[in-house]
């Protein structure tokens, strides 16, 4: 099927600016994690990318090991640019990283500059693509010195095989450092993927004041806390889900009594605020300035333009963020 993309696709999105960048990111950006790789259908998440651009969602994100295989999201992923996206190549940020285990030996996953270059040039071939916009180490590496994993963002920049360099999963005091030898080597840290969702506010007591004084932005990733802040989860465990697959990171002990009552009474104020709960988990996330964009996952086109309709109610009064809080402390 040709796919001809909305002339309107610019109208709705929000873009915010990536921290002290030059960068605008959508408020909400599609992440390949799960849902794209060899073992779904591909027309099937084809439609999906083409909801995402069709709404103004420009930024993708890949990771060297999305699938299951590891690599085939980042294959599918450039296979849809090659089909449906090469003319609007210049209209996409597509973001890749390397960290995690992705192939077998000393130097196929952490930190080291061995490894990052290699996979990144090793993602450039699946993608199809001579650049990444960012290229991210995607989790601190407590035996590689930070220099030299900083080193070999600035060299892929530097390269031109990424445009932006980013960090994932780095706690706050690596950070700062990473963003200092990264500033000292001319190549600013643009930004931050951390997971930050109602069910995991790991990112507030300090991370994200780092953020602001570092001028990176920061992109939320598992939002929906994997599909447990939607409705999926209200009346069991549906069979298509991630909690019921057998590669899904989703395990059904994290569904415990605690958590589905938080999921009810939360589902509950969302309905007052004519939201459904996944619309009200992105909107709480983006009521915080710091929030640059929320990286959803979508198995779906249709769970995706659901998501997308939480831009319409971003404000909450201070009643509603006060009953939230009593029910995520509980
Ligand atoms: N840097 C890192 O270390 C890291 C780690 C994890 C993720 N990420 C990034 O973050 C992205 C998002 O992560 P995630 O997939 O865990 O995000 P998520 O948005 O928290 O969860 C996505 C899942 O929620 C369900 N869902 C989504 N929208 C829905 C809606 N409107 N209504 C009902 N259910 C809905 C779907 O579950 P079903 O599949 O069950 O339908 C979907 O697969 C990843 O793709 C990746 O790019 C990065």
């Amino acid at each position: 099927m040709q796919y001809i993309p909305n002339i309107k696709r610019y109208q709705e999105m929000k873009y915010n600016r990536c921290g002290n960048s030059g960068l605008m990111l959508p408020a909400l950006s599609l992440g390949l994690w799960h849902n794209f790789g060899d073992v779904e259908i591909y027309e099937h998440f084809r439609e999906t990318i083409w909801a995402a651009f069709d709404n103004g969602i420009t930024h993708f994100d890949l990771a060297n090991n999305y699938g299951p295989p590891p690599g085939s999201a980042e294959s599918n992923f450039g296979k849809i640019l090659k089909q449906d996206l090469t003319s609007h190549r210049d209209e996409l940020v597509i973001s890749t990283k390397a960290g995690y285990l992705m192939w077998d030996g000393p130097y196929g996953e952490w930190g080291s500059r061995k490894y990052l270059i290699a996979s990144l040039n090793q993602s450039l071939k699946r993608l199809g693509v001579d650049y990444v916009d960012i290229f991210y180490s995607h989790r601190y590496d407590p035996n590689t010195p930070l220099e030299e994993t900083m080193r070999a963002l600035d060299f892929a920049v530097k390269q031109g095989k990424a445009l932006y360099a980013g960090i994932s999963n780095y706690p706050a005091a690596e950070t700062k450092k990473a963003a200092e030898i990264l500033r000292n080597m001319g190549t600013p840290c643009l930004i931050h993927q951390p997971r930050y969702s109602m069910l995991d506010r790991w990112v507030e007591p300090e991370l994200l004041d780092v953020l602001e004084q570092e001028g990176m932005g920061c992109i939320a990733f598992s939002p929906l806390a994997q599909g447990l802040l939607t409705n999926r989860y209200l009346k069991g465990i549906p069979e298509d889900s991630r909690a019921a697959k057998p590669h899904g990171f989703l395990t059904q002990e994290q569904i415990t009594p605690n958590v589905l009552n938080k999921i009810q009474r939360l589902n509950r104020l969302a309905k007052l605020r004519n939201q459904s709960l996944a619309q009200m988990a992105i909107a709480w996330l983006l009521k915080d300035k710091r929030i640059t964009s929320v990286l959803v996952g979508a198995s779906s086109s249709e769970q995706l333009r659901n998501s997308l309709q939480s831009l319409s109610n971003l404000n909450f009064s201070e009643d509603e963020l006060k009953s939230i809080d009593i029910i995520l402390n509980d």
